[in-house]
């Protein structure tokens, strides 16, 4: 039981240290310039995980944007509360996987568009396992992470279980959901429209 106790409240500081530092103070942006098929049929895909709602609500603005599919990317494993909160920052610092439902299959479409929150600096257990499960599905790629200021190497680890194309990606700030996710949706539709 000690042991527990002790365990937990390390996690506790571990994780409000975290936070008690801004790495980087405005979104950012970058993309690649590679050759994409642009044309009016062109299908697009936004998969997103979302705690808390922020990238919910980004996904909703970029999947607007770019007439694009949405799909909610749902992890079985509850996160609620204030265990559900350490188990994730836990399970993300782990690279674990978890148990995941989505409705939309990636194949069907040219560019699907990931959009995870970060914890711990990491990528999220549930778009960890989406990634692995559909890399081979996914013709091209873009990605978008929403946090409080301190990315870490969240868009690297995407980028890595992927390992194919990634046309863009974009920081987006839990303060600035709706600017973030405008400027990266007009971005990407410079990048996919023919004109
Ligand atoms: C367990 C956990 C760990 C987090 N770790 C970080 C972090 O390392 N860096 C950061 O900037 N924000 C961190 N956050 C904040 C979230 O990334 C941010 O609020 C995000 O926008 C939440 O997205 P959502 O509302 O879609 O769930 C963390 C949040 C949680 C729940």
């Amino acid at each position: 039981m000690n042991g527990l106790i002790g365990f937990l409240g390390g996690l506790i500081i571990f994780q409000s240290l975290l936070f008690s530092q801004v790495e980087k103070p405005e979104d950012s942006t970058s993309s690649q310039n590679l050759v994409i098929f642009k044309g009016d049929t062109m299908k697009i895909l936004v998969a997103y995980y979302s705690r808390t709602g922020n990238t919910r609500k980004a996904s909703q603005i970029i999947a607007n944007t770019l007439n694009a599919d949405v799909d909610e990317i749902v992890d079985k494993k509850s996160r609620k509360g204030i265990l559900g909160f350490l188990r994730a920052g836990y399970d993300a610092t782990r690279g674990n996987t978890t148990e995941i439902t989505y409705t939309k299959d990636p194949e069907n479409y040219d560019i699907v568009i990931i959009g995870s929150p970060v914890w711990n600096g990491r990528v999220t257990p549930a778009v960890r396992t989406y990634l692995i499960r559909n890399k081979e599905k996914m013709k091209k790629a873009a990605f978008f992470i929403t946090c409080a200021g301190r990315p870490g190497k969240c868009l690297k680890q995407m980028r890595e279980l992927y390992g194919g194309a990634v046309i863009a990606e974009k920081v987006i700030l839990s303060k600035n959901i709706e600017e973030g996710a405008k400027s990266f949706a007009e971005e990407l539709k410079k990048l996919t429209s023919s004109h």
